[in-house]
């Protein structure tokens, strides 16, 4: 069996570093492309993380390019193509923009790469996953969009922060779309299987998950240009390593939903088994009913950005 091949659309800050965090996990082989108009720079980028290999120990090997030919045969295929939000700017904002670069991306690589398992990254991600799916026509499990896990990690961080504990025993679980109507779950999340709620009063939990829901948002205002990519690419990496390694592991991603949760022909964040083939399972919750409310009005907005871009 050779070497897995992996293909990273965007070389900019997610792509990059994404690019960057394979090759020291030596995953497989990397092409990471970009425009034509930015000739040279995936190239620059893909040679100096090579020049990386005997520092870390890594063979891994990396091409940088501009042209879309490059881009095939790949397992995986991560899209981190178009623009990253701006302050004051929301992710609805974004569809416009992102959704003409996404639908040329999809339509290219579904073509040269039409075995991959795509994993969308651009936002907002639920709408450009689905997107993703229409436009490649791959059965749902190949399609997979890469939020929860960051979502998680977010709210993992600030609840390690506020308890003054390791965050590596904390699992966290957020439902529902990536951006103001995500669903965090503080029954399903816990320090090493101790519930938060018994560890937090219902206030601080409530703080905490509403410091995750503005997350994104928190970052994007403090660099003031470009949105987070350290967090994100790791989050990715997980995803990525989950398959290719066939891991299976559970974890929060956007899916296709077809009769879980009671929703069809939408993508969300959900629990997943990410295995070899994808998406191997879609993890139903029973919810209570005023979980159930928030995911369902997440729903809606995601179906509502799904509408807005007419894909009939
Ligand atoms: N093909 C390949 N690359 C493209 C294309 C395309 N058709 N269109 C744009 N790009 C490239 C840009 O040239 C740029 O280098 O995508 C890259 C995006 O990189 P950044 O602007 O640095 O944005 P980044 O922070 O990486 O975020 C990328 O991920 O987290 C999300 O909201 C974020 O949607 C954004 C995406």
């Amino acid at each position: 069996m050779g070497r897995n091949r992996i293909g990273v659309v965007g070389a900019g800050f997610v792509g990059a570093t994404l690019a960057q965090r394979l090759a020291d996990a030596q995953l497989g082989d990397v092409v990471l492309s970009d425009i034509k108009e930015l000739d040279g720079m995936p190239q620059g980028k893909a040679l100096d993380i090579m020049e990386t290999g005997p520092i870390v120990g890594s063979d891994a090997r990396m091409v940088g390019t501009t042209a879309v030919e490059d881009m095939k045969d790949c397992d995986v295929i991560v899209i981190t193509a178009g623009l990253a939000r701006k302050p004051g700017m929301t992710r609805e904002d974004l569809i416009d923009k992102n959704a003409g670069i996404l639908r040329g991306v999809v339509e290219r690589v579904s073509i040269s790469s039409p075995n991959a398992i795509l994993i969308v990254v651009t936002n907002p991600l639920d709408v450009m996953a689905y997107l993703a799916y229409k436009v490649s026509k791959f059965p749902k499990n190949r399609v997979v969009g890469m939020a929860g896990v960051l979502d998680a990690a977010r709210f993992a961080f600030f609840i390690a922060e506020k308890l003054n504990c390791s965050s590596q025993d904390v699992r966290a679980m957020v439902l529902g779309s990536h951006g103001d109507t995500m669903v965090p779950l503080p029954r399903f999340t816990s320090v090493w299987g101790v519930p938060i709620t018994e560890l937090l009063s219902e206030e601080a939990v409530e703080q905490l998950v509403n410091r995750t829901r503005d997350g994104g948002a928190e970052i994007v205002k403090l660099l003031k240009q470009g949105s987070a990519y350290y967090a994100p690419s790791q989050s990715v990496l997980v995803m990525v390593q989950s398959i290719l390694r066939d891991e299976k592991r559970l974890l929060p991603a956007c899916a296709v939903l077809d009769g879980e949760y009671g929703l069809k022909d939408i993508m969300m964040g959900v629990p997943v088994i990410l295995g070899r083939t994808g998406v191997e399972r879609v993890v139903e919750l029973r919810l209570r009913p005023e979980e159930l409310k928030m995911f369902k009005d997440s729903a809606a907005k995601v179906a509502e950005g799904t509408r807005h871009m007419k894909l009939a």
